[in-house]
């Protein structure tokens, strides 16, 4: 029998069809709208992704008249785009964007945008579906699912593939409670199959491929286990500071901003079970598992497993840059960490014993996010000689951002007369196989709303069990203040502490590369 496999399938957005939409940003003068959403929904429609049936409203308590917001798109798009804005493509959208000016708490108001809805169902002759994006800060989150519950907006077509969903925007929370109390909030108006809990880490071409690189190949499964690797790094390290974001960020940190949510989702994808199939379902239930499966984290401020960093002046690409404590609108004592590096152990079959090392950091050396699987070093002693064999145990690097691909370290026979040895990288990049125009993540996650489809979304419970083992962290940091707060200059890559983490375990941090 020839091991060959069926002729490729058309691409799956061929297959999948959206019906009459409309989608309706609460939030609609800010900054998220400019810069992702809008330009996202341009570029769906440039590749004839979205229904000829396609509405969009802005809905927000600035007053802004229908063409103003019109206008306002197209400045976001030619701004943000990815690609060129072209004037005739959009104006099918144009002539179909509306604004509503409207208050997050007053019913009334969104009983009008309901009315607007249903004068827009009668005119076309067929239901439409409704898509709320809630692009508000988090504090408006409730009144404005409540007040779709009550005006019979959150139920419309409920029982059909028309019901209405909600796309809700990060931080989900700020810690176990809070995350609990929004899902009650959520839940009480809307059922959990309508609600679409964004994490745009998971729109990324890399993140979505890491099902395919583990279970789309033969190679890999057979050794991602305990039998041979060593351990494993997650990094997501940005070179920008707070910009004007101060105010936000301090509220926040490092581990609620980036370690609950983005990382916690790379975690789960690189180190779940198979699923048994790729319904929505059967992902998010390997993913909670493997989430419930991480141990809790070790807490000291000498010999813990978990590093809090703040960053002090320092250069970014030669440039001198302020401390944290010298940005715009952040509190001058403030002990809010901007860095967080953790050792997670995960108690399962396939990687007792095995550490995961995670870190995150702002005003780092370079803006960077990967996955490093380390494996353990060859059996034997068969290339012992440690002048002339430079040998090190095989890595496999995922790159997420900036520059995606993957790269497979390998050792490898120096030309010459003499057996001499060398690590090797054997690359592959998105950009030089498939071209650069790779969709941004809210094209993906917007679409896949619209067509239903939550696996590339989180769970009530898999954000829950994620809080569940970070807010204890948090509970310890209030207790501790600035006690066991490092400072790492601007342009490091974080506090000595960190790299001591791994040291005392024997392993190191990988040196990325410029
Ligand atoms: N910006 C990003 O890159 C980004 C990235 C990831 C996640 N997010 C999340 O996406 C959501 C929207 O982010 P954003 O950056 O677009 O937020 P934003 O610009 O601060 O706010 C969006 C809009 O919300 C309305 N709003 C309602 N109550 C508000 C309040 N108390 N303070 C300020 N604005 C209020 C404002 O519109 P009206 O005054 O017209 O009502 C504002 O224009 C947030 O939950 C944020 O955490 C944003």
């Amino acid at each position: 029998m020839p091991d060959t496999h069926p002729a490729s399938a058309p691409s799956s957005s061929k297959l999948r069809e959206v019906p009459p939409t409309a989608i309706i940003i609460f939030g609609a003068s800010g900054d998220l709208t400019a810069r992702k959403l809008i330009p996202a929904l341009y570029n769906l429609n440039l590749d004839n992704l979205l229904p000829t049936d396609f509405y969009l409203f802005g809905f927000g308590r600035s007053s802004l008249p229908d063409s103003e917001f019109q206008q306002l798109n197209i400045t976001h798009i030619k701004d943000f785009s990815r690609r060129l804005f072209n004037a005739d493509k959009w104006s099918t959208v144009q002539s179909k964007t509306y604004y509503q000016t409207g208050s997050y708490e007053t019913l009334s108001d969104f009983i009008i945008l309901k009315e607007k809805i249903d004068a827009l169902e009668k005119n076309i002759g067929k239901p439409i579906q409704l898509l709320f994006y809630l692009s508000t800060p988090p504090t408006v989150f409730k009144p404005t699912l409540e007040n779709l519950g009550n005006s019979g907006l959150a139920s419309r077509h409920l029982g059909t593939k028309l019901a209405s969903k909600v796309i809700i925007e990060k931080p989900f929370g700020r810690d176990l409670g809070s995350a609990h109390d929004l899902n009650a909030i959520i839940t009480h108006q809307f059922q959990e199959n309508q609600v679409f809990r964004i994490d745009h880490y998971l729109g990324k071409e890399t993140v979505q491929d890491l099902l395919i690189l583990r279970f789309a190949n033969s190679i890999f499964e057979p050794i991602w286990n305990l039998n041979y690797v060593n351990y494993v790094e997650i990094t997501v390290a940005e070179s920008l500071g707070v910009g004007k974001r101060g105010g936000y960020y301090d509220q926040s940190g490092a581990l609620r901003d980036m370690i609950q949510n983005h990382i916690m989702q790379l975690l789960s994808l690189i180190a779940m079970e198979p699923p048994i199939s790729t319904d929505p379902e059967d992902i998010r239930n390997e993913k909670v598992k493997l989430l419930k499966a991480i141990q809790p984290v070790k807490l000291a401020v000498d010999g813990g497993d978990v590093v809090r960093g703040q960053y002090e002046e320092g250069l970014i690409a030669g440039e001198k840059v302020p401390g944290y404590l010298q940005e715009a609108d952040i509190y001058p004592n403030s002990y809010t960490e901007t860095f967080v590096a953790l050792k997670l152990l995960i108690n399962n079959w396939r990687w007792n014993g095995v550490p995961f090392y995670v870190r995150s950091g702002k005003r780092m050396a370079r803006r960077v996010s990967e996955i490093a699987i380390h494996f353990k070093y060859p059996h034997g002693s068969l290339f012992k000689e440690a002048s002339k064999y430079d040998l090190i145990p095989n890595t496999l690097v995922i790159q997420i951002q900036p520059d995606e691909g993957s790269t497979l370290i390998i050792n490898c026979k120096v030309p010459g007369l003499e057996t001499r040895t060398q690590p090797i990288k054997m690359h592959f990049r998105y950009a030089t196989t498939f071209g650069s125009e790779t969709p941004e993540a809210y094209e993906r996650l917007i679409l896949d709303a619209m067509l239903h489809d939550n696996t590339l979304f989180i769970r009530s419970d898999e954000a829950e069990t994620s809080w569940k083992l970070c807010t204890p962290i948090l509970n310890f940091w209030q207790e501790c203040k600035h006690h066991g707060l490092e400072k790492y200059t601007a342009g490091s890559w974080g506090p000595t502490t960190a790299t001591e983490l791994l040291w005392n375990d024997k392993h190191e941090w990988r040196k990325i590369d410029a």
